[in-house]
């Protein structure tokens, strides 16, 4: 084979990429890439050095000082900030919105382009995030623009909270996604959209197992080779 397969799924937050690449990437023997991980990362170190989300100047002048690489322990991403591995940190609601604030920066983006585009170059990926098949991989095989009511996202979104213990208020988790929807589409550089050769699915009312399918079945028209599917 000449080059890395690459399957792009971009969206909304709550939409259901991840748990969705996940385990489509088990499933193909595919490395699954987090590409809001290594946001949340870089929204997590200006916080940490007090530099507001509102300082492009502060920002742009600190993303000098980050180094942010990708490791894989038993299959699973692991995000190292300057050696520190950040994994479980950055897995808050707090930590995603300093990721969409921190993400319209020309430096920020322009910091985790290349790592991106390397970790696709020789691999078969499955990548998923805002920009992937508008921008990062434009060559992808295969693009989804995976989407769900702003209603269902908030009702799993909640239901992830609460499965880690914590209450929250549903208007207020609604709030949120709408806010993070906006900046994400509205902002200057790589906004998320439906890329042109996008495949539009919406998992509103779709089993996790149905948008696997109805990937796959889309991978393949797109020159997957069927071996990868196993059994
Ligand atoms: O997918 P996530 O919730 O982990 O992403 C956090 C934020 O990072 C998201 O709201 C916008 C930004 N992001 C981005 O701008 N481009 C990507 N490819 C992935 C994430």
């Amino acid at each position: 084979m000449s080059a890395a397969y690459n399957i792009a799924i971009d969206g909304p937050a709550g939409a259901g990429k991840s748990t969705i690449a996940r385990a489509l990437a088990q499933k193909l023997g595919f490395v699954y890439v987090d590409t809001g991980a290594m946001y949340r990362a870089m929204g997590l170190y200006f916080d940490r050095q007090g530099i507001g989300m509102d300082d492009e100047e502060g920002i742009s002048r600190a993303c000098g000082d980050i180094s942010i690489s990708i490791r894989y322990e038993d299959g699973v991403q692991r995000v190292i900030l300057n050696g520190e591995d950040v994994s479980g940190l950055i897995r808050t609601e707090e930590v995603g919105h300093l990721a969409s604030a921190c993400s319209v920066y020309a430096a920020v983006r322009q910091k985790l382009l290349s790592l991106q585009r390397e970790l696709a170059a020789s691999t078969d990926v499955i990548m998923d995030g805002r920009d992937i098949g508008t921008c990062v991989l434009p060559n992808a095989q295969t693009k989804i623009y995976l989407t769900a009511s702003v209603e269902v996202r908030t009702r799993r979104r909640c239901g992830e909270l609460l499965e880690k213990g914590r209450q929250s208020d549903p208007a207020q988790i609604e709030e949120e996604i709408r806010a993070r929807d906006y900046r994400d589409m509205n902002r200057e550089i790589a906004p998320l959209r439906q890329a042109e050769d996008a495949v539009l699915l919406d998992s509103s009312s779709m089993t996790v197992d149905q948008v696997i399918r109805a990937i796959i079945a889309e991978a393949l028209k797109r020159g997957l080779s069927p071996e990868r599917i196993g059994g």
